[in-house]
């Protein structure tokens, strides 16, 4: 209503201007004698008429004038040498007035032009000053990035805030000059600097949850180039209610970066498969295993088991979940480790373990390149000696955290993560149901590059990347277990179940989102290259080629189809690898390629 009325306004303002215009230009023209005025009387309808349709042609009510710019200047220009071209021919031709002077039309013109911008210019001067005196009154001024229903909503946030909102940045560009609730569009994202320094704003809001990680850069890079200070409203996937508060508003952060979209669970599928249920989690303390224990515990299992052989790690995750609020009769802690089949036979026996979450295992590549006998002990035996103990002890569902390292595997690591894949599918008659679920890297879990990043920009302001090329494909934990979760109440026998990771991303940009993030200009902290690492890929992958790709009923798990081996077959292999594997690490280096070739049976399926 309101704004409809301030167009009102400025219409009958920019007539007035007109009319004003035209008389003045006759006044000087008959030196302020008004003798005859018949024609000046017949033209200045004409006038009006034409120089309302030009303006609104030009776009000249949108009423925003203390952002008045060249382009402003432009629209004006055009609007009043067109208006005064049709206004002669009509006045001249159509109305046959000879009687009025050709001097009239041209002081007319430039009399219009001069008040149209110069009320304009006016404007800008006046709300300028005012916006000076609130910015020194401690307001902050602001610039938001997105007219969609979030930046809306942020507008209205805003206006009990402490923040003044200068105007809107999209890059649509219809909505470029446009007012929204009054308050003007006023670039695209790449004006972003510019406008900055225009009109000395403080903080950039960015409001396009839906943002791509793609996207983000884009907006962050030129928040960056700014020099402003920029904070988003949270994801989608976090937003509660849809509603949107200053007090949301949070810095960027990688994951915005690496945006994805926000995934939908089949929450009761999962609640069928969890709720009242006995369930224990493998590598409790780790990255993954320990967000799989925060999910876990909100299905409300009958018991949750967390079990790991690092000590402290295992006190911290029951320090946290118990802060969590979660039912601590619910949850037990246990400090064992996995290939010890007696101290597990007792918990799951004594428990009545009837799902398992295997997330223990070692997982350094180039470590592990070093330590093969260890990471098969972990790794591979210890699953079987898992599986078999679980068998035994009549669990019924078994799931296995693999890894895209597992797919064409170029590092020990990886070949025992095929393996443990391989020995799951085996067992698919077992009368327990056996799934893997693979998928590639999460963000920040324990060693991962982020964290390492992090450092070294801080410390070293220097960060070694292995290839200009490197790429991963990147998950956040808490999306990796949420379809953990999915693949288990969704996964059949023997399947194993990929997570879609969205597209990969090149560690170097990784690399320069961080140095972003961190407040430093790109070229501040350099990137070192220092060569692969052993056994380490340049990309990864998450299918084999001869895996065929199959939906699942859920959203981003994806079930895969190839040519499995039989348990006795696997097992005769696996028997092989076990008394080569009882020899000493510098051996099994030795002769490592003999040794990925001695998993004869199954040498075509694993490499
Ligand atoms: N982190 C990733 O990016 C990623 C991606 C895909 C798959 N994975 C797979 O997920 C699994 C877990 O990865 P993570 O990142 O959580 O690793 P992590 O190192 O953070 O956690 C592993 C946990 O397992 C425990 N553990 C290891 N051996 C054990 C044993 N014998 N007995 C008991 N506990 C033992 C460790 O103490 C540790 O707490 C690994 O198999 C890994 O290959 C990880």
């Amino acid at each position: 209503m309101l704004i409809k009325q301030r167009s009102w306004v400025i219409f009958l303002l920019q007539v007035m201007l007109v009319v004003s215009s035209i008389c003045l230009a006759w006044l000087l023209r008959f030196e302020f004698c008004f003798k005859n005025p018949k024609p000046l009387l017949l033209a200045i309808p004409v006038l009006v008429l034409i120089r309302v349709i030009a303006m609104a042609r030009f776009n000249l009510y949108h009423g925003y004038w203390r952002y008045t710019g060249l382009s402003d200047a432009a629209d004006i220009f055009k609007a009043v040498a067109i208006g005064s071209a049709v206004f002669f021919i009509v006045l001249r031709w159509v109305f046959g007035v000879t009687a009025f002077p050709l001097s009239v039309y041209l002081l007319e013109a430039m009399l219009t032009g001069i008040a149209l911008g110069g009320v304009r210019v006016l404007s800008r001067a006046v709300t300028q000053a005012i916006e000076r005196h609130q910015h020194d009154a401690g307001k902050k001024t602001t610039l938001v990035v997105g007219v969609g229903a979030a930046g809306v909503l942020l507008e209205s946030a805003l206006q009990q805030s402490n923040y003044t909102l200068t105007g809107f940045v999209d890059d649509d560009r219809r909505k470029v000059g446009v007012n929204v609730r009054g308050v003007p569009v006023l670039g695209t994202i790449n004006d972003l600097p510019q406008l900055v320094r225009a009109y000395r704003v403080d903080e950039v809001l960015i409001a396009i949850p839906s943002a791509t990680g793609k996207q983000m850069q884009r907006i962050v890079d030129y928040c960056t180039k700014s020099g402003a200070r920029f904070r988003t409203i949270p994801s989608v996937s976090e937003l509660v209610d849809g509603r949107v508060t200053v007090g949301q508003l949070r810095e960027v952060n990688l994951d915005d970066l690496l945006g994805r979209d926000p995934i939908r669970l089949d929450v009761s599928r999962i609640c069928e498969q969890l709720k009242d249920r006995v369930v224990l989690v493998t590598g409790a303390a780790g990255s993954i295993g320990s967000e799989l224990c925060r999910q876990i515990v909100k299905y409300k299992p009958a018991k949750l088991v967390c079990v790991d052989q690092a000590e402290t790690p295992l006190f911290y995750v029951q320090l946290q979940l118990t802060k969590l609020g979660s039912p601590a009769e619910r949850i037990c802690y246990h400090v064992a480790d996995i290939t010890d089949s007696d101290r597990m036979r007792a918990i799951i026996a004594d428990y009545g373990v009837t799902a398992i979450f295997h997330a223990a295992a070692y997982k350094h590549v180039p470590l592990m390149e070093e330590n093969l006998s260890e990471a098969l002990k972990n790794n591979v035996f210890g699953l079987v000696d898992l599986l078999n103990v679980a068998q035994e002890c009549g669990c019924k569902d078994f799931l296995l955290i693999s890894s895209d390292k597992a797919v064409n595997p170029s590092s020990f690591m990886g070949c025992t993560k095929r393996l443990g894949e391989l020995i799951l599918a085996a067992r698919q008659k077992s009368g327990m149901r056996c799934v893997s679920v693979r998928f590639g890297n999460v963000l920040g879990s324990q060693g991962s590059v982020i964290p390492e990043f992090q450092e070294q920009i801080r410390n070293d302001r220097q960060i070694t990347v292995t290839h200009p090329d490197i790429t991963r494909y990147f998950m956040t934990i808490p999306e990796a277990a949420a379809l953990v979760l999915q693949g288990f109440a969704v996964g059949e026998p023997g399947d194993i179940l990929v997570l879609d990771m969205g597209e990969p991303v090149r560690i170097v940009d990784l690399a320069r989102s961080l140095i972003k993030m961190s407040g430093m200009k790109e070229d501040g902290v350099k990137i070192v290259y220092t060569g692969l690492r052993p056994g380490e890929k340049l990309f990864e992958e998450l299918f084999y080629s001869s895996e065929k790709q199959t939906p699942t009923i859920v959203d981003k798990v994806w079930r895969t189809r190839s040519r499995m081996l039989s348990w006795p077959e696997l097992q005769q292999g696996l028997d092989r690898i076990r008394v080569a594997s009882s020899t000493s690490d510098e051996e099994l280096i030795r002769s490592r390629e003999t040794l990925i070739k001695s998993f004869s049976a199954f040498h075509s399926v694993i490499v």
